[in-house]
């Protein structure tokens, strides 16, 4: 490959890149709803075990795959299978789908910060001699698509001008900045959070295992297969696996690193992120709501509802502090979200920028980014307009179907999340492990994991895993992640995950002997 390609210019650099695209909206608003409604640290336990067993396992291959290749994903998996060449599309499809729906919440997030400065500076809430609500701002947000489709496109803007400053010069930099900055506002949130009357109930929600019903949150434990599917859905998304972002920075990482160790750094930062997300925000929830007469099985703990309904509401009670707060929470946000974005973005563009470098056309990354920014807004404009189905023009409107709709079809950010994080993530983390395991060997990825002297320990458990553990927990995800968006007879999507792992597991074993 040409010795123009980008690179990172230290580990940390790197490590910090990654940690950054780890590290989102998905550690926020979703890790510490699901942990607390799925059992506490029963939950963590599952979600640790699914993290070292399949998480690190898939994160150790595609920085191997990438760096070993030094190409993006489609060229990637061109150049190291045979049957499956085309996984790097679904890689390249999937990013393109998240940042559709991702940069809208970005928007979202945007808007909200904008909100509390303005209160922080002026006082808003005097002049228009009104409380600013989370309900009443939520609602007016969703239903004004011009307003969520200007900040949209402000934060791709952001994403853009990073991207476009290149893999050292505007990746590397932004995260080295950024992450630790966004330590930093976590812990002045926590301490917040934690000193608010009656925010012990909230700590016990997420910690203690049962508390969620005992304390009235929720009415029934979840299963053990869900919490299954749920723990691992969510490691992965959190991880940013299977989406070629990882793949991407890997490929973009110098030959001296070592994949193990930046690995559990990696997978080890993103859990503990997610972890004090959880006790700065579910705390300061609970306490709100109880202080403020809320039954507790009324209060939003998880996705869009968490971060512009019950958070705002918290800010607003706070008083003369609140603002400020609300300003540093929402700067935290949406640093999180940026460093995800320009994840994503990277691993879409990145296949055309390489083309465009091995036929002597030179760095075209900015023309590159740009075109897939605008590509990416065009996509984003649907599900901004749509205001989480608020404007009836959601797929089920479109389709003419009235009355209860699943999740896939109730509004444009669902239907766009169902195909990649529900379907090309699961299906496509099943087919690479299947790939390295059984198409080719597992010496494939040790091979760039130690230079040939990696220790045995690790070459056994790494090979166990991604023969055996991984495709059948990547079976569970898929399944659970159809009963999400497709709801009904729950046995059915495990049939079709359990029909679809057999089936490529037969197609990657079929002619292997000949082969060989
Ligand atoms: N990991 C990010 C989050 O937790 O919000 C989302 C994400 C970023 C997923 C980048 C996939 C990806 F490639």
């Amino acid at each position: 490959m040409d010795n123009n390609r980008s690179s990172f210019g230290s580990n940390f650099g790197f490590l910090m890149a990654a940690i950054g695209s780890a590290v989102g909206l998905g550690n926020i608003w979703g890790f510490p709803y699901k942990m607390g409604k799925s059992g506490g640290f029963t939950f963590l336990l599952v979600y640790l075990l699914l993290a070292v067993f399949v998480g690190f396992i898939i994160m150790v291959s595609e920085l191997a795959i990438g760096r070993k290749t030094r190409l993006s994903p489609i060229d990637a998996y061109r150049a190291v299978s045979q049957k499956y060449r085309w996984i790097g599309w679904l890689a390249v499809a999937a990013p393109f789908l998240v940042m559709s729906f991702y940069a809208v919440l970005g928007g979202y997030v945007l808007q909200y910060m904008s909100l509390n400065l303005a209160e922080l500076s002026f006082g808003l809430s005097n002049i228009f001699s009104q409380q600013i609500t989370g309900t009443a701002t939520f609602g007016a947000m969703l239903t004004n698509p011009f307003g969520c489709f200007f900040f949209t496109l402000l934060f791709m803007v952001i994403c853009m001008v990073i991207v476009m400053g290149g893999v050292s010069g505007g990746i590397e930099r932004f995260n080295k900045v950024g992450m630790p900055a966004l330590a930093v506002m976590l812990l002045i949130v926590i301490v917040r959070s934690l000193t608010l009357p009656n925010a012990v109930e909230g700590l016990k929600f997420m910690f203690v295992p049962g508390y969620a019903v005992k304390g009235g949150f929720i009415e029934e434990m979840p299963g053990l297969i869900s919490v299954l599917g749920t723990a691992g859905g969510q490691m992965f998304f959190s991880l940013s696996l299977a989406m070629g972002a990882i793949l991407t920075y890997g490929s973009y990482l110098g030959k001296e690193e070592n994949l193990v160790s930046n690995s559990i750094t990696i997978v080890a930062a993103d859990t503990l992120i997610a972890i004090m997300a959880g006790i700065a925000v579910i705390p300061a929830a609970v306490a709100n709501g109880i202080n403020n007469g809320v039954p507790v099985n009324e209060i939003a703990l998880n996705g869009p509802k968490l971060l512009f309904v019950t958070l705002q509401d918290v800010f607003s009670n706070m008083g003369k502090a609140g603002p400020l707060f609300g300003v540093i929470f929402y700067l935290l946000v949406l640093l999180a979200a940026i460093s995800s974005a320009i994840s994503l973005m990277e691993a879409v563009g990145a296949h055309w920028i390489d083309m465009d470098l091995k036929a002597g056309k030179g760095d075209t990354r900015k023309r590159i980014t740009l075109i897939v920014s605008i590509l990416i807004t065009a996509a984003a404009l649907i599900v901004a307009v749509d205001g989480l189905g608020s404007n009836n023009i959601h797929p089920a409107a479109l389709l003419g179907i009235t009355g209860p709709v699943p999740d896939v079809i109730a509004d444009w950010l669902d239907f766009m999340d169902c195909w990649s994080e529900g379907i090309a993530m699961p299906l496509g983390a099943m087919l690479m492990a299947l790939m390295i395991g059984w198409e080719r060997s597992p010496e494939l990825v040790l091979e760039e994991v130690g230079h040939g002297n990696h220790s045995p320990f690790f070459a056994k458990f790494y090979s166990v895993c991604i023969r055996y553990v991984a495709p059948v927990v990547m079976a569970f995800v898929l399944a659970g992640q159809m009963i999400g968006f497709f709801g009904g007879p729950e046995a059915l999507w495990y049939a079709v995950a359990f029909v679809s792992l057999a089936a490529f597991a037969g197609f990657t074993l079929a002619g292997r002997k000949k082969a060989e």
